[in-house]
């Protein structure tokens, strides 16, 4: 049975997914946060590491409040460059553990009009981005061999706070709501990424380094939308009376610059999986869908 450390596991959005979908497919899970002691202590890390004698390590650990990084850059920099630093140059010396990083469409930003591929080049323009990048160049330049660098982007799911669930929250307490229409991304489920993710550590784990897997990959779901249109479709899927009112970000300031434009281009994903990723208004389906049968249940 192959063995999965998953740091973040027990509590984040994406960590949660991967934990319960690793497990529906058999594999054996061990959670890490920092319940258990500081992940910034090397020792700590090394200890946990030779205990739970892992094949792939999932690292989803990361500083995650984008607005909030402008203000704490040595703490989100701690976080977002330090631990996969530190984990890659751990797992250096453990033989064939395979080490899958969470990274992020904001690497990016310019003025792009067409999906990113995975070699474009980054021009992170907040402290989220550039530390998050810099976790990415730590992690390949330290395991180039046995990592990847899975960049995901605009992630929404069961288990914790994310954008749909903050829109479906405020159209139950209000008529309308202003949703900012002029940065595009891939809303993307975390159900998905966490299986898209799993299905390429499988491959490692049967192929090994003829599996083509270590490297840079952008895993989301397929198609395009504005934080508006997501807001939209939520709405409409879940037959709200709320009206969503397109505005331009520059009436939403906020403290953290975003792209305008972060469409992750999936065709290295899709040549993997013989198909695209799902369209996100599917998952999205899927992820409400879901979310009402759970509600239903917990009544
Ligand atoms: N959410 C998105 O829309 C999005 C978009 C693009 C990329 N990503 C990337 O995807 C990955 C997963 O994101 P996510 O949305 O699942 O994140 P999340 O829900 O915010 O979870 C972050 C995890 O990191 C842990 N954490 C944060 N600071 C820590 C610290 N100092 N010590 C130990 N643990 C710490 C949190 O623990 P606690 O629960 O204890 O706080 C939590 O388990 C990240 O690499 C993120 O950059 C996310």
């Amino acid at each position: 049975m192959a063995k999965a450390l998953v740091l973040g596991g027990a509590t984040g959005l994406l960590g949660q997914a991967l934990s319960r979908i690793l497990a529906e497919r058999g594999w054996s899970v061990e959670t890490l946060g920092r319940q258990q002691g500081d992940l910034l202590n090397d020792a700590f890390l090394a200890e946990r590491l030779d205990a739970a004698r892992p094949d792939v390590v999932f690292n989803t650990v990361a500083w995650t409040q984008v607005d909030d990084a402008e203000d704490h850059v040595e703490e989100a920099r701690l976080v977002n460059r330090c631990l996969p630093a530190s984990l890659a140059c751990l797992l250096k010396t453990r033989e064939s553990v395979l080490l899958m990083h969470y990274s992020t469409d904001f690497i990016f930003g310019g003025q792009h009009t067409q999906p990113l591929k995975e070699n474009d080049k980054p021009h992170p323009q907040s402290v989220y981005g550039s530390t998050k990048l810099e976790g990415e160049e730590a992690v390949r330049a330290a395991l180039p061999d046995r990592s990847c660098v899975l960049r995901t982007a605009w992630l929404f799911g069961h288990g914790r706070k994310n954008f749909v669930e903050t829109i479906l929250n405020a159209c139950r307490r209000r008529d309308e709501i202003n949703v900012v229409h002029d940065q595009v991304g891939s809303p993307s489920f975390a159900d998905d990424v966490a299986l898209y993710s799993i299905r390429l550590a499988e491959a490692w784990l049967e192929k090994g380094s003829e599996s083509g897997v270590p490297g840079i990959w952008h895993v989301a779901n397929s198609g395009e939308a504005s934080w508006c249109e997501l807001a939209c479709e939520a709405v409409h899927l879940t037959s709200s009376p709320c009206r969503v009112i397109p505005i331009a970000s520059a009436a939403w300031p906020q403290k953290a610059k975003r792209p305008e434009y972060s469409v992750l281009c999936t065709d290295k994903l899709a040549a993997f999986l013989g198909k695209q990723p799902r369209p996100w208004p599917q998952a999205l389906r899927a992820y409400l869908f879901a979310r009402k049968a759970m509600e239903s249940g917990d009544k």
